[in-house]
């Protein structure tokens, strides 16, 4: 038990760590050349926001949220998602008076209680973006267009976007009127949870993770298909808008999303490689969001983008991250005077920039150079008796041998100009 992750969590060791460290450049690299900038909002928030948020209805508060009380008796929650608190946030710190749209980012963990499987965990970790302050619907195709040239950034390919429009409220009253017609019959085969959601949010019973509701509502009538002009237009705009980005999609009436919060765009990006847990991002545009949660009647989209399940796709398709976390060089000191000087000389080397790294263990020199070849150093630095005596070192360079002898104060700047980072 002590030594033991709890359930659903993960540790990152080096050699992961790199890959993670890999995508967050890219993440960083990508909200730049996008406009976005980063936000960092508290790891937990009071209970009420995700209610409020994510929707009571939804599996994510109703079974799935880790919630507990303070010291204080406050009701706090774990985050499950990022969307609700980046609309806090944004309400909080009135960043709608500022020039808009505003383009956030955020990388971080979420929490949510879930059975854990391959792909599904307990604490995971999301690449997120919002875009508030606009309607446009080049804004929908750039939110996806921005998940998509992630992807390919990271060299994935054979992803598939899903694609449909929820509609606004009066939409969903029409479709709610509906589907309690459809379902009506069905009620007592429903589950605990769905029955409980067949009066206030019948929406939600599409989404159920249990099969038999599944079953039940095959057939049932789609949102799509109760859309409102207004809704359509939106819908047809953004369409064209992706196909000006050359973004293929699948149309998917039956797509939802697990959260209460979206209007109009609804979007999924889907793996099918990687197993049941197959939607690696998803996101939309959530127009009544900020002001559900006490702002303004400011409309917003976004997605966000599991990165463990990114990290399996890239497994699976084989992809090889270009991570250069090799050794520049590597001392080999034989004796207490050589490796005092190689001390020296080291610390000189990674003031300057050069990735340097000695024994430690007192090994001999075939020992030594056995643990440069270990870390992948490019150069060794060799300090013998003879060498130490006249204030110089054999610098070898290990990929093809070759090997000179020159004056410890001169190395840095050799070495600098040879790994170009002069
Ligand atoms: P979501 O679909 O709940 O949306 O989560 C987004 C992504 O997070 C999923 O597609 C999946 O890759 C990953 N994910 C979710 N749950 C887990 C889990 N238990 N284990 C591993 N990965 C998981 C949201 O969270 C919305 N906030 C997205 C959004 C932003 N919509 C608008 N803006």
């Amino acid at each position: 038990m002590l030594t033991t992750a709890p359930r659903g969590t993960n540790d990152f060791l080096p050699g992961d760590v790199e890959k993670w460290q890999y995508i967050e450049r890219i993440v960083r690299e990508i909200c730049e050349h996008y406009g976005y900038q980063e936000i960092r909002t508290p790891i937990f928030e009071h209970t009420e926001l995700f209610l409020r948020g994510v929707g009571d209805t939804t599996d994510i508060v109703e079974k799935e949220m880790y919630t507990f009380v303070d010291r204080g008796e406050r009701s706090l929650t774990l985050r499950p998602e990022g969307t609700a608190s980046t609309v806090r946030s944004f309400i909080e710190h009135k960043l709608y008076a500022n020039p808009q749209p505003t383009k956030l980012y955020y990388l971080g963990p979420m929490f949510r209680y879930d059975r854990p499987q391959a792909g599904r965990y307990r604490q995971f970790h999301q690449f997120g973006i919002e875009l508030f302050g606009t309607n446009h619907p080049s804004s929908d195709a750039e939110v996806i267009g921005l998940a998509m040239d992630f992807y390919k950034r990271l060299g994935l390919t054979g992803l598939e976007v899903r694609l449909n429009s929820v509609g606004c409220p009066s939409c969903r009253q029409e479709h709610k009127v509906k589907l309690q017609q459809y379902l009506e019959e069905k009620l007592a085969s429903l589950c605990k949870n769905c029955q409980g959601r067949f009066e206030r949010n019948p929406l939600r019973i599409l989404d159920c993770k249990s099969s038999t509701c599944q079953e039940l509502t095959v057939g049932a009538p789609t949102i799509t298909t109760c859309l409102c002009p207004s809704c359509i237009d939106h819908f047809a705009a953004v369409k064209k808008y992706l196909d000006i980005l050359n973004i293929t999609y699948k149309l998917d009436e039956t797509l939802v999303r697990g959260l209460d919060y979206y209007t109009n765009t609804a979007f999924e990006i889907v793996y099918q490689g990687i197993g049941a847990q197959s939607a690696i991002g998803g996101g939309g545009r959530y127009n009544g969001l900020v002001e559900q949660v006490g702002g303004q009647a400011i409309p917003g989209i976004g997605f966000g983008l599991g990165l463990e399940r990114l990290l399996m796709t890239l497994e699976h398709q084989g992809v090889k991250l270009p991570l250069a976390n090799k050794l520049d060089t590597f001392i080999v000191a034989l004796g207490s005077a050589a490796d005092g000087l190689g001390f020296k000389l080291m610390q000189e080397l990674r003031t300057s920039g050069i990735k340097a790294d000695k024994d430690y263990l007192e090994k001999n020199f075939k020992g030594q150079l056995k643990q440069a070849d270990r870390k992948g150093a490019q150069y060794c630095i060799i300090i013998g008796e003879d060498e130490l005596a006249r204030n110089a070192a054999i610098v070898k360079h290990m990929a093809s041998g070759s090997q000179e002898e020159i004056k410890v104060d001169e190395i840095t700047k050799y070495l600098l100009s040879q790994l170009n980072k002069g």
